[in-house]
């Protein structure tokens, strides 16, 4: 991947211009917006296949761009500016991103209605639960208390992020196997 410098705000270290750019904003933003689709998934008519449909494709697009770009920019990101101590929270969030993409890879063949396809989501959204409350309780106040630069970080997660969104095709079924 070539390195290129994108247009870093200039005025980073100043007042953070309404939390927008701060990295753990933008994925804490990311963590509503996938459970309320967990929320809307649990109070789907049982036989409304076509909303489970959509719901898990877009969960399954959201939490494959969210891993993206915390495992590309904000865990080595975590790595240099945490402790030692607290590295090994960071390792045991890439194995939890590893067991949630397992899941996701499932539904390029499980389809609704299918058995399987509710349990499945619903074992995906307990443990992306629980990895958001790790990441919020541990990961996050850590990395904030680390003085890492977030403004910045958080500038390059949402170009990465944009350019991620960009890629899914807007046609039906699953489409998160052509991100990577
Ligand atoms: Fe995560």
């Amino acid at each position: 991947m070539a390195r290129q410098t994108p247009t870093e705000p200039t005025t980073a270290t100043a007042t953070r211009s309404a939390s927008s750019q701060d990295a753990i904003q933008i994925l804490i933003d990311d963590h509503r917006a996938v459970q309320k689709l967990f929320d809307a998934f649990e109070k789907a008519e049982e036989n409304d296949l076509d909303a489970k449909t959509t719901l898990v494709r877009r969960a399954c697009e959201e939490l494959t761009v969210h891993a993206m770009i915390e495992e590309e920019l904000l865990y080595p990101a975590a790595q240099e500016a945490l402790d030692e101590d607290d590295r090994p929270d960071v390792e045991e969030a890439y194995v939890e991103h590893y067991l949630v993409k397992v899941l996701i890879e499932k539904f390029t063949k499980l389809k609704a209605g299918d058995k399987g396809f509710d349990a499945t989501f619903k074992v995906m959204s307990e443990m992306v639960s629980h990895h958001i409350e790790e990441e919020e309780s541990e990961l996050f106040p850590k990395l904030r208390k680390s003085g890492a630069d977030l403004d910045a970080l958080g500038a390059k997660l949402m170009q990465r992020k944009e350019e991620l969104e960009a890629k899914i095709p807007k046609d039906a079924g699953d489409n998160t196997m052509r991100l990577h």
